[in-house]
């Protein structure tokens, strides 16, 4: 288990990298303390975030074709799962044996997995607190179940290309040899639709972006102006991605630790990438994480799709004892 302090050092050099570094991208994760947790499951829940409901409304409608193609009695492993909003109609559309959630809040994580065992009793949950950008050793399975892992809400758009390739190759190796994935995928789209997701008019993603600073003020014990940033959500045409930044309105500075930090007005943080994906596009990506699609799902306008994939690893990549169970 991580100390506290680790984790306050990695937010510190991070943050200031962040800002010294105007290339370099924040990783996602540091906008999910207990607020952002918040701020983010209320934006799941705006008429302007597509990406939520569309997933739902998927799989929902994919509920036959998942249960002919998955098949009951898997292991589902879902990776980040978060408040596991879309599990259930999952579950109810695949039965799986045992659900193993893995989410680096452990908050949400107990809360979450109370709820699934409440309402499927007879489903063993077995809840693993870990960061899955490493490999998460699996609670044993000495029965061999066939494994289906859950990657939602296009989460997969937060990493850059050779960071997404990284975590699916390392998800196959937690995941074992023979295993299914399904995974969401968020599509390029009209510019309009897209900004409008990521500048909301309530000013809930807005909320969230800036709730980063708050963390750092707290956690790091800084003083950096909240109110003279201004959130803002950019369209990236060559690399086809939403970039959320933070923009200074002035002229200002601060100071973390030791360093000073200074900001001229019209100068950005940038906290966060969400990449879209033109269907051949996601296909490839799957594929050079060593993943075949082998079949998906779209809603109507192509906003969103559901990729079903199996593991597809050349031989000579397996390494010897290719098994991530552990004894429970
Ligand atoms: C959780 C990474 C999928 O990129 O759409 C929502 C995060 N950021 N609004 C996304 C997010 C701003 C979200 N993901």
């Amino acid at each position: 288990m991580k100390q506290a302090s680790d984790e306050t050092e990695e937010l510190r050099a991070d943050f200031l990298r962040c800002c010294h570094t105007s290339d370099w991208t924040l990783p996602a994760r540091w906008l999910y303390d207990h607020r952002g947790s918040e701020l983010f499951e209320q934006i799941t829940h705006l008429p302007e975030y597509y990406p939520t409901r569309t997933e739902l409304d998927l799989l929902r409608e994919a509920a036959d074709a998942l249960r002919a193609s998955i098949g009951a009695g898997r292991m589902l492993v879902e990776f980040g799962a978060g408040s596991a909003a879309k599990t259930p109609a999952l579950i109810k559309a695949i039965n799986p044996t045992r659900y193993v959630p893995i989410d680096v809040s452990g908050d949400y994580l107990r809360e979450s997995s109370a709820v699934i065992m409440e309402r499927f009793v007879d489903l063993e949950v077995t809840p693993v607190e870990a960061d899955f950008n490493r490999a998460v050793p699996l609670p044993q399975c000495h029965r061999r179940l066939p494994i289906i892992g859950f990657f939602a809400g296009s989460t997969i758009g937060n990493l850059e290309p050779l960071q997404a390739t990284d975590l699916l190759r390392r998800m196959g190796e937690t995941l074992g040899k023979d295993a299914l994935l399904l995974i969401g995928m968020d599509r390029v789209k009209p510019i309009e639709v897209l900004q409008r997701a990521y500048n909301d008019s309530q000013g809930v993603t807005a909320a969230f972006n800036l709730n980063l600073l708050t963390r750092v003020n707290r956690e790091l014990g800084v003083n950096i102006p909240v109110a003279d940033f201004t959130h803002e959500a950019r369209w990236n045409a060559a690399r086809a991605r939403i970039e959320m930044h933070l923009v200074a309105n002035k002229d200002l500075s601060f100071s973390i630790g030791q360093e000073r930090v200074t900001f001229t007005a019209g100068k950005s943080l940038h906290t966060e990438n969400s990449h879209k994906y033109r269907f051949e596009e996601a296909r490839m990506l799957l594929r050079c994480g060593g993943w075949d699609p082998i079949q998906s799902w779209s809603a109507p306008d192509d906003w969103f799709t559901l990729f079903l994939a199996k593991r597809d690893v050349l031989e000579e990549y397996f390494q010897d004892g290719d098994d991530n169970c552990v004894a429970q």
